[in-house]
């Protein structure tokens, strides 16, 4: 009964964000689940969608519904049993219609947070800053001491931290959902070893509710999902210094991105990727890691300039990408920034001379969307990675060495115990980041 107890009072902090709509999109769908179970009209639930964008919680809401109508459509035979025993037989599009407003009606948008008094459950999205979560936490808390249950979707602070400064006593845990929440089946799930068992077993219930792939990761900044990426972000961005010694910097940031996805299998290339995050968002997962871990110097000066001349990445309200590294015109790249003349240089111009320095490539090429359906994955890969190992270019050798590397960052995550095996590590960068294949394979031996 304690599941369904906790589900009673839920807020969603940050809900008008990224994650924290789809957070409130899955939050909302089982809190109706729970209250058509039970079925009993003195149960009363609510879900706070808490931000302080009002414009944002307005734009939200029409997200929700739109999402719960698709959901109802797919699940109807489930909706239409929320609804048997009613008097009156409902034809299918105005039961779809009662479905939406039944699970719209359990939101309640606020931008006060002195409104989530009496939460039993929070799941907390707000902006990777670490003063804002635990002011917030510690306001919540305040509010209602001693019996929260606090769900952080932080992509790289320890949890024990935000515990300990916002005076939680093991009633917080790492609940990392994949971008987006609502499709993205992975959770990387973090519970520091004072983390109360009721919580626990409360995450794993709702892991399995939701239909999502827990994997558990140790309470060291960046967890394993950021603790790859990171760290292969750096690697890139260090080839890009190498290479520009002798080419441009668009040139170099144009070759080092087709490396890292046409040649390595992957859905984006290396800044393709982290404009898609968002280069705020990755200087401070870099700055949440690098106070924390000594022994590494993680930090880009690189970043750093960009984010200084406006290049910021991310993505506008409508979901669009802005431009970073890159320029993106209908979500295509068509140009990339040259941080010199602070001008975006045309990629028509850096096509050809960036196939030429790349040199020879194996003679199939497979490609990431085709390949993740293919019965023969397996053996297609593994004949394209050996006839890469065997090419002799410029670009072959230089994904090899971006490949080689990418293993070891996975298997030092595991050394250094931040994940449990080499499996969780595989797990997390092929369903979270690279899709056709895991970094830790015996792709890249060869030297
Ligand atoms: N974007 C990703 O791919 C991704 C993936 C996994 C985890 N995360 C993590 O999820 C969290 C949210 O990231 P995001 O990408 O959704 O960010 P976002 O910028 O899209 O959303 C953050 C939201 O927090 C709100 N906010 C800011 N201050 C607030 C306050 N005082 N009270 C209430 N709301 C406030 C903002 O208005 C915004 O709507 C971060 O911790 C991030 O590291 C992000």
């Amino acid at each position: 009964m304690a599941y369904e107890n906790q589900f009673k009072k839920v807020a969603v902090l940050g809900a008008a964000g990224k994650m924290g709509s789809g957070i409130l999109l899955l939050t909302a769908i089982e809190m109706a689940k729970i209250k058509f179970q039970q079925d009993d009209p003195e149960n009363d639930f609510t879900l706070y969608a808490m931000d302080i964008s009002d414009e944002g919680l307005k734009g939200v809401m029409k997200y929700i519904e739109k999402q719960v109508r698709k959901n109802g459509e797919r699940n109807f035979e489930q909706v239409k049993g929320y609804y048997t025993g009613n008097d009156q037989e409902m034809a299918e599009e105005d039961l779809l219609e009662k479905y939406v407003s039944d699970v719209t009606k359990l939101i309640k948008p606020v931008t006060y947070l002195g409104s989530l008094m009496n939460v039993d459950t929070v799941f907390e999205a707000v902006s990777e800053n670490i003063g804002l979560k635990v002011k917030l936490l510690a306001e919540i808390e305040n509010y209602n001491p001693g019996r929260v249950w606090y769900l952080t979707n932080t992509s790289s602070i320890p949890i024990k931290e935000l515990d300990e400064a916002a005076g939680l006593y093991g009633r917080i845990i790492g609940f990392h959902f994949y971008n987006p929440p609502a499709i993205q089946k992975l959770v990387e799930v973090i519970e520091p070893e004072d983390t109360v068992s009721g919580l626990k077993d409360f995450a794993r219930q709702l892991i399995e509710h939701m239909g999502k792939i827990m994997v558990p990761a140790n309470d060291i900044a960046g967890f394993i999902g950021n603790g790859h990426f990171i760290r292969d972000s750096l690697f890139g961005i260090k080839q890009v210094g190498k290479l520009s010694e002798e080419i441009s910097f668009p040139l170099a940031v144009y070759m080092v991105n087709n490396i890292t996805s046409r040649f390595l299998v992957r859905p984006m290339g290396i800044f393709q990727l982290i404009d898609y995050v968002g280069i705020d968002v990755v200087i401070s997962i870099m700055n949440v890691m690098n106070n924390r871990i000594k022994e590494e110097k993680i930090n880009s000066p690189l970043l750093d300039k960009l984010m200084e001349l406006g290049a910021k990445g991310g993505q506008n309200p409508d979901g669009s990408q802005k431009n970073g590294f890159f320029l993106y015109d209908g979500g295509k790249i068509s140009g990339v920034y040259d941080h010199e003349s602070r001008s975006y240089k045309p990629i028509s111009g850096l096509k050809e001379q960036a196939f030429m320095k790349l040199g020879s490539t194996p003679s199939y090429i497979p490609v990431w969307k085709e390949i993740i359906k293919d019965p023969e994955k397996g053996k297609k890969l593994e004949d394209y990675f050996v006839e890469l190992s065997e090419t002799d270019s410029p670009g072959a050798n230089l994904a090899m060495e971006y490949g080689r590397n990418s293993k070891k960052i996975a298997e030092k995550l595991v050394s250094d115990k931040v994940a449990l095996n080499d499996q969780d590590v595989n797990i997390i960068l092929k369903r979270g980041f690279l899709h056709a294949y895991g970094p830790i394979n015996n792709y890249f031996n060869k030297l």
